[in-house]
């Protein structure tokens, strides 16, 4: 009889703009997983409160946003072509507002608020709770899954990453200018890593990817390696 392979929990951590979501989504491609962007969600916190005037200009009104949370339903469809969850924010499906300047300008100060890191925390495990999913962000190895089977830490440096925004930005036909992109990545840093609620920081247990020198494919190349040794040790 053929064993079936167990399906784990994956959590792909680290800074802004790392290719994080290419490098999960490649990987839950690839192991038929589901993909999980726990920075889509709090993007659609952040979309909520800017709508609502509760957030702007780099600051957020910690006690309304807090006090609108019940107002707010978060949920993922699967995009009808490429199969990857698409992000809706009360219904309505904001995947391309929810990567605006404005929302990216906003979305560290209302992270920092800890009642809506524990709401969407709850919402992250549930989402992961049957196992077979690949969930990246800032705290998925250190707060949501401290037990996942597999984290990785992914890191490269401020210049690739600018540059990959940029870029990103361009061919989406977003207005980009490569200074503010590079001081949006810097201050967002700053504010992920040293905010008091659930900091960006490497889980002990993570294995470091440095992809400032790596293509996706040679990504996965690794990935594969790690994965098989990973399974063939549980
Ligand atoms: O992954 P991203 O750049 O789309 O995430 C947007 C912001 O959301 C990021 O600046 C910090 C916050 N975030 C977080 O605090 N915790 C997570 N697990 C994911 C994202």
């Amino acid at each position: 009889m053929t064993k079936r392979k167990k399906k784990i929990i994956i959590t792909v951590d680290g800074y802004s703009s790392c290719g994080k979501s290419t490098f999960a989504k490649a990987i839950a491609g690839e192991l038929g997983y589901i993909y999980i962007d726990s920075g889509a969600m709090y993007r659609a916190v952040t979309l909520f409160a800017l709508r609502r005037g509760l957030a702007g200009g780099g600051t957020a009104d910690e006690g309304r946003i807090v006090e609108a949370l019940p107002e707010i339903d978060i949920t993922f469809r699967p995009d009808r072509q490429t199969g990857f969850p698409v992000t809706y924010l009360n219904g309505e499906m904001v995947e391309r507002e929810i990567r605006d300047r404005e929302v990216s300008e906003n979305v560290s100060p209302v992270s920092t608020i800890a009642r809506v890191r524990a709401r969407l925390v709850e919402l992250q495990r549930a989402l992961g709770a049957g196992g077979g999913v690949v969930m990246d962000g800032r705290d998925i190895g250190t707060v949501v899954f401290p037990d996942a089977e597999l984290k990785i830490f992914m890191t490269a440096s401020p210049e690739v990453r600018a540059q990959r925004r940029y870029l990103e930005l361009v061919s989406k036909g977003l207005p980009a200018d490569f200074e503010a992109v590079m001081r949006n990545i810097s201050e967002r840093d700053r504010i992920d890593s040293s905010r008091e609620a659930s900091p960006l920081r490497r889980a002990d247990d993570a294995v470091i990817l440095d992809n400032s020198d790596m293509t996706p494919a040679e990504q996965m190349v690794w990935f594969r390696e790690l994965y098989k040794r990973r399974m063939n040790e549980s």
